[in-house]
């Protein structure tokens, strides 16, 4: 089994004085980490973090990308424009993005396929309502939402890298149990399986409310290859810890 993942999703949070304080006193309580590591910061803030992650064994993310190559597509960013900034991941159709911004199933999946032809490992996140998880509806769900990205043209889907992200444990403090998102990522596994052989090597990520406490038991489940992580990010003892969880 590869290394897992933890990476951070900072959302829209920050400043320059912060996010100096949280890198810093994330790059100094790393030892020897078993996992690989990234946070996805603000766009504005890419410039300033790929200084202060120089060197170290923390990787530089996007929060989103554009779908479009270049031209008149007022505030996105593109693709061209993150890898300037050295940046590595970029997360494309955030639970956020898809309620706010509209993003159905097709633009997440021409970002994931902009992401991969400019050399960005793009994180495909999925996951259900609260809604539709009372309406039994949870893997019919998450399965279309993986569909729109498995065939991508002329990119292997083993590029890419899947977040589970359950919305109604998003920033609520509602995680789901290591069993709940186990039998999800189960799912997504086996679909993958079907997709390549490559199956095994493609990350699955669980996101929502994860944090230091519970990390250890999520992280152990037999289909979870790592957390995308949200509030518990922004604090550099909570994201060491689960870093720590992770080894
Ligand atoms: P929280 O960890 O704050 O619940 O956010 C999860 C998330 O949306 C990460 O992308």
């Amino acid at each position: 089994m590869s290394k897992k993942l933890i990476a951070g999703n900072w959302k829209m949070n920050g400043s320059l004085a912060t996010n100096q304080a949280l890198l810093q006193g994330i790059r100094g309580g790393l030892k020897a980490p078993a996992c690989d590591i990234a946070v996805c910061v603000p766009a504005a803030y890419l410039a300033q973090c790929q200084g202060l992650l120089a060197g170290s064994p923390v990787d530089l993310g996007a929060q989103d990308v554009s779908q479009h190559e270049a031209g008149a597509y007022t505030g996105e960013t593109s693709v061209a424009m993150l890898k300037e900034f050295g940046v590595r991941y970029a997360i494309v159709g955030h639970s956020e993005r898809r309620q706010y911004h509209g993003e159905t199933d097709a633009v997440v999946a021409a970002k994931a396929q902009q992401a991969l032809a400019g050399g960005v490992t793009p994180i495909v996140c999925v996951g259900e309502t609260l809604a539709e998880r009372e309406a039994g509806r949870t893997e019919e769900v998450v399965k279309r939402q993986l569909a729109a990205v498995i065939h991508l043209n002329g990119h292997c889907i083993s590029e890419i890298v899947v977040a589970y992200e359950p919305v109604w444990a998003i920033g609520t403090g509602k995680t789901a149990s290591p069993e709940q998102a186990q039998q999800v990522h189960a799912v997504l596994r086996a679909q993958l399986k079907a997709a390549t052989p490559q199956a095994e090597r493609i990350k699955l990520l669980y996101g929502g409310s994860m944090n230091a406490a519970n990390a250890a038991q999520l992280l152990s489940q037999p289909d979870i290859d790592g957390g995308l992580i949200g509030g518990a990010s922004l604090k550099a003892p909570d994201f060491l810890t689960i870093i720590a969880a992770a080894g």
